[in-house]
C-alpha cells in the first residue's frame, strides 16, 4: 500500500457504502414478504456452496438502527441499499404491501435523521417468484410489472430518496441467472437468454418514466463493466475479446445511451426488440452508476466451443479471497474508456460499488485487522482520482459493502465488508477498514476549494 495519504476529491463528492435486500435482511417471511428466486435457488440443494440460504442474512431487518449507526459512525454521506421487490408485491404484482414498504419508510428516514443521503436500487436480483413462473425476465411482461412496482415505491419513497437506481447488474442477471445458471433463476440458456437483456432494459425505460412520473429523481442504472485484456496476440483473439466487451461493457450501456444494440454475438428472435423500444429504453438518465472489480482476460476458443471467447485468468496480480486479480488501473482504464467511447452522451458516473473479499479473521482481542483490504481500496481511490485528472465526470464512490454478508451462491464463505460480521449471532465489528475508510471520507475539504 502507498504510504501517501488518500488524494483529495473534489468538494460535495459522495461517499457511501452499499448493500443489498437480499444479501443482508433476513426476515424472509416477515411483514408479508413473497418468495424471490433466490429463496426458491438458495433452497436447492448443490445451487450455494455451503448450503445457506439468506433465510437470516445479516438479519438487517431486527438490526437496522444499529446498521445506520455503523453508516452514520462511518461519516458517509450516503447509503446504497436495495429495495426488496416481493416486500413490495408479494405475488410481483397489484397493490403495495403496506408493511413491507414500511420497512423502507422508516430505514429511510433513520438515514435522513443521521445525515446519510438515501440511494435506492430497485431490482438487485430478487425476482418475486411468481414473476418467474410467468417466464421471469424472458417474458416480455416482466418489464412492464417492474415499471408497476416502481411507481409503487416511487409513491412512498420518493419525497426522500436522493437516487433512484433501477436495476443492479443486468449483465450478471442476464449472464449467470439466465445465461449459465450459476445464479438464480439457474437456467442456462447461453446466447437464447438475450430476451432477459432487452426485457430488463426496457423495463429499466418504463421505470424511468414512472419515477419522472412521481417527481422522483435523480435517476440511474447500474451496471458491471470490466476492462477486457486480451490474452494471446492473434487474431482470433482479438476478435473473441471484441465479442465479450460487446456483451460484458455494451450490451446495456449502448442502447441506454441511444446507440441501440451494438453488433451482438448472438441472433435475436425477431419480434423481440419491437418498434418504439429503443425509444423507452434511452430515456435520458441523470447519473451513469458502474460497479467495478476486476479486469477479464479473454482469448479464441477450443473448436467446438459453444461461446466466440473463453476466459483465462490474468497473470502478474495478486487475488482476493474470490480469485479476482486485483489490479486498480482497470477502474481508470474503464472510466476513461467509458468517456471516449459515448462522450456527451455519458452523464455523471457514480461508482456504485467496487471492493474486495478476504479472509477476515478477529484476533485474539476481537478486533479485525484487514490491511489487504484497505490496501485494495486505497489504490482504486488513486485510480479514480487519475480518472477525474483526466476529465471524466465522476460524482460519487461507494464502497462494497457495509457489512459482510450473503454473497450469492459462495453463501457466507466470502467477507466483502468493512465490517466484521459473527455469521452465528449477528454481531457486527467494524474492521480497520472501516476506521480507515472513515479517514478518506471525513477528510476536511482542502482550502480554496
Ligand atoms: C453485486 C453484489 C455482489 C458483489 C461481489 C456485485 O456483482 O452487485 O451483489 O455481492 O458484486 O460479488
Amino acid at each position: 500500500m502507498s504510504t501517501e495519504p488518500p488524494p483529495e476529491f473534489p468538494p460535495g463528492f459522495r461517499w457511501g457504502v452499499a448493500t443489498s435486500a437480499y444479501q443482508i435482511e433476513g426476515g424472509a417471511t416477515a411483514a408479508g414478504r413473497g418468495t424471490s428466486i433466490w429463496d426458491t435457488f438458495a433452497r436447492t440443494p448443490g445451487r450455494i456452496a455451503d448450503g445457506s440460504t439468506g433465510e437470516v442474512a445479516c438479519d438487517h431487518w431486527h438490526r437496522h438502527r444499529e446498521d445506520v449507526a455503523l453508516l452514520a459512525g462511518l461519516g458517509v454521506s450516503a447509503y446504497r441499499f436495495s429495495v426488496a421487490w416481493p416486500r413490495v408485491q408479494p405475488g410481483g404484482t397489484g397493490p403495495a404491501n403496506a408493511a413491507g414498504l414500511d420497512f423502507y419508510d422508516r430505514l429511510v428516514d433513520d438515514l435522513a435523521a443521521a445525515g446519510v443521503d438515501p440511494v435506492a436500487t430497485l431490482y438487485h436480483w430478487d425476482l418475486p417468484q411468481p414473476l418467474e413462473d410467468a417466464g421471469g425476465w424472458l417474458a416480455r411482461d416482466t418489464a412492464a410489472r417492474f415499471a408497476e412496482y416502481a411507481d409503487l415505491v416511487a409513491a412512498r419513497l420518493g419525497d426522500r430518496v436522493r437516487l433512484w437506481i433501477t436495476l443492479n447488474e443486468p449483465f450478471v442477471q442476464l449472464s449467470l441467472g439466465y445465461g449459465t445458471g450459476e445464479h438464480a433463476p439457474g437456467r442456462a440458456l447461453l446466447f437464447d437468454a438475450f430476451p432477459v437483456a432487452h426485457h430488463q432494459l426496457l423495463g429499466h425505460g418504463l421505470a424511468v418514466a414512472a419515477l419522472r412520473a412521481r417527481s422522483a429523481a435523480p435517476v440511474a442504472l447500474t451496471n458491471n463493466y470490466s476492462p477486457v485484456r486480451v490474452a494471446g496476440d492473434g487474431g482470433a483473439d482479438r476478435a473473441a475479446a471484441d465479442a465479450y466487451d460487446a456483451l460484458h461493457n455494451r450490451l446495456f450501456t449502448d442502447p441506454l445511451l441511444g446507440l441501440g444494440y451494438p453488433r451482438l454475438p448472438m441472433a435475436v428472435e425477431p419480434g423481440t426488440v419491437r418498434d418504439g423500444d429503443l425509444a423507452v429504453i434511452a430515456a435520458p438518465i441523470d447519473v451513469l452508476g458502474v460497479n467495478y472489480y476486476n479486469p477479464t482476460g479473454v482469448r479464441a476458443p477450443e473448436a467446438g466451443s459453444p461461446l466466440p471467447f473463453e476466459l483465462v485468468e490474468l497473470p502478474g496480480h495478486p487475488r482476493t479471497a474470490s480469485g479476482w486479480p486485483v489490479a486498480p488501473d482497470g477502474l481508470r482504464e474503464l472510466l476513461t474508456g467509458l468517456r471516449a467511447r459515448y462522450g456527451e452522451r455519458l452523464p455523471p458516473i457514480q461508482v456504485t460499488e467496487n471492493g474486495c473479499a478476504y479472509d477476515d479473521v478477529p484476533d485474539a482481542d476481537g478486533r479485525v485487522h484487514d490491511p489487504q483490504r484497505i490496501a485494495y481500496l486505497d489504490g482504486h481511490l488513486r485510480a479514480l482520482r487519475a480518472a477525474l485528472d483526466d476529465g471524466v465526470a465522476v460524482t460519487g464512490y461507494f464502497a462494497w459493502s457495509l457489512l459482510d454478508n450473503w454473497e450469492w451462491a459462495e453463501g457466507f464463505t466470502r467477507r466483502f465488508g468493512l465490517v466484521h460480521v459473527d455469521f452465528a449471532t449477528g454481531a457486527r465489528t467494524p474492521k480497520s477498514s472501516y476506521s480507515w475508510f472513515r479517514g478518506v471520507v471525513t477528510r476536511p475539504t482542502p482550502a480554496g476549494e
